[in-house]
């Protein structure tokens, strides 16, 4: 496939030349005469590479950059510069050029700048078609993920999405329990069908049977008519029961039943009706302790445990956070008009050591917030907040290094709280040591032995 290049120049002899001399080389050429007429050109010749000249009247090389640099074109520019205008040749570079030549140059000169150009053309193009493949396999509905972990989940709901079975999934909050339930709906034969989720832990009791089962008019004071219930409204689809350790233990019954014979029973109803729902449940709890608790019924745990989905923390999989960051960088930019471009090396090695207690829900947080404070297009550390800060604490690597000797240890974490506590009494040793529970005396010969400054 032959290579198209736009040469812009107002000087019309060297248009004559570089196009007689490129097309011989085997590349498709057009020319301009300034950057206004070679706008036109990029639209419709689609160059792969742009020669241009920097000054030329009507527009120059510098602002015909500019322009497509808006525009998102991609085409590779380099700059014929005359000598002498080195200043203008490294604007021109700043401004987002590949490369420059200067004039007067020799066509072999001009070709091997164009060969290296190409090169690094096709390598960028390689890492794209890559970059896609990766990003092709780390998708999965809505999902975004490259850990072993997370691709296992989504090979197994892909694997089982069209039985009928029970699913439960566990893990801890903001892991991505939701969004599992609605991968395993949407993937599945029901997915045209409704998917409808309810949060036993966020409905009172009193309140929970008639949202699931529904009621007939007159079955308690309130009910002035019939009224499915979410059993009944996901017909033909899947019941998203979240946080189902919350559910009272007798609505475990009744919820058995509906497994056990695909019938649900409105509430002061004497007929049974049958439904076809898939049911998928999630929780954060440990349900086997809540069995040996007696706060849930063993055949209900055995009855929705048939396929269990349990979705690792993130601190577990760490891979998945880059990944996870460049996805809420967009996904913010879109949602909040902002126009983050990056995350700054040590802004992201903070991101990638922390622990996230509150998964990947708390890191979409903490990139929206930075987001919002960020005073720049990069996020870096000062747009993140203290407590992702403090995970770098002394006395957390410390104690994750692995080292076992106490007196070593010790001699750490005594420094911190020894540093700490002047730093809250702004210096003040009388309050730092009453803070510490320390003599006053012990706490000079400390500063001293530390090498603290004041
Ligand atoms: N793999 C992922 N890719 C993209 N976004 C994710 C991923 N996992 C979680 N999220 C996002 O993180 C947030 C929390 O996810 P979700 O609500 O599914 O978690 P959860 O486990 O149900 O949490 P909770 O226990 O608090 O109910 C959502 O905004 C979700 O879109
Ligand atoms: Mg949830």
């Amino acid at each position: 496939m032959s290579r198209r290049v736009l040469v812009v120049d107002d000087e019309e002899n060297l248009r004559l030349v570089l196009k007689t001399f490129l097309k011989r080389q085997g590349y498709q050429v057009e020319t301009a005469d300034n950057g206004a007429s070679a706008l036109g050109l990029v639209e419709s010749f689609g160059p792969d590479f742009i020669l241009t000249d920097v000054r030329m009247p009507r527009m120059g090389g510098i602002d015909l950059l500019q322009t497509l640099k808006a525009k998102g074109n991609e085409a590779t520019v380099i700059v014929m510069s005359a000598y002498g205008n080195l200043d203008l040749a490294i604007e021109a570079m700043k401004a987002g050029a590949y490369d420059y030549v200067q004039k007067p140059f020799k066509n072999d000169e001009l070709l091997l700048t164009l060969k290296k150009a190409e090169e690094r053309e096709s390598l960028r193009r390689e890492n794209r078609a890559l970059r896609q493949e990766v990003m092709r396999d780390s998708v999965f509905e809505e999902m975004l993920a490259k850990s072993d972990a997370m691709r296992l989940i989504f090979r197994t709901i892909a694997k089982v999405a069209d039985f009928k079975t029970t699913a439960l999934i566990t893990g801890e909050s903001g892991v991505g329990k939701e969004l599992v339930a609605r991968a395993l709906h949407g993937r599945s034969e029901r997915k045209d069908g409704p998917f409808v989720a309810v949060n036993c832990g966020a409905i009172p009791d009193n309140l929970l049977e008639s949202e699931l089962f529904g009621h007939k008019r007159g079955a308690f004071t309130d009910a002035s008519s019939d009224r499915a219930g979410l059993f009944e409204q996901a017909d033909g689809g899947t019941l998203f029961l979240d946080e189902i350790g919350e559910l009272p233990l007798a609505l475990q019954v009744k919820l058995l039943r509906v497994l056990q014979d695909d019938t649900v029973r409105r509430i002061g109803d004497s007929r049974d009706l049958k439904v076809n729902v898939r049911i998928t449940a999630a929780t954060h709890r440990d349900l086997t302790a809540e069995v040996a608790a007696g706060r849930f019924r063993e055949d209900l745990f055995y009855r929705i445990n048939v396929l269990h989905i349990h979705v690792p923390p993130l601190r577990e999989r760490r891979e998945d956070i880059p990944l996870l960051i460049d996805h809420f960088l967009q996904q913010n930019n879109l949602r909040l008009g902002t126009s983050i471009r990056a995350v700054s090396p040590d802004a992201r090695r903070l991101l990638m050591e922390y622990s996230w207690p509150g998964n990947v829900r708390e890191l979409e947080n903490t990139i929206e917030r930075a987001m919002v404070l960020s005073e720049g297009d990069v996020l870096t550390e000062v747009d993140l907040p203290d407590r992702i800060h403090q995970a770098r604490d002394p006395i957390r690597l410390q104690l994750s290094s692995g080292e076992l000797s106490i007196k070593k240890t010790s001699r750490v974490i005594e420094e911190v709280l020894i540093r700490r506590a002047l730093q809250q009494t702004k210096g003040n040793r009388t309050r730092a040591a009453q803070l510490l529970e320390i003599s006053h005396r012990a706490l000079l010969y400390k500063i001293k032995d530390y090498q603290i400054d004041l």
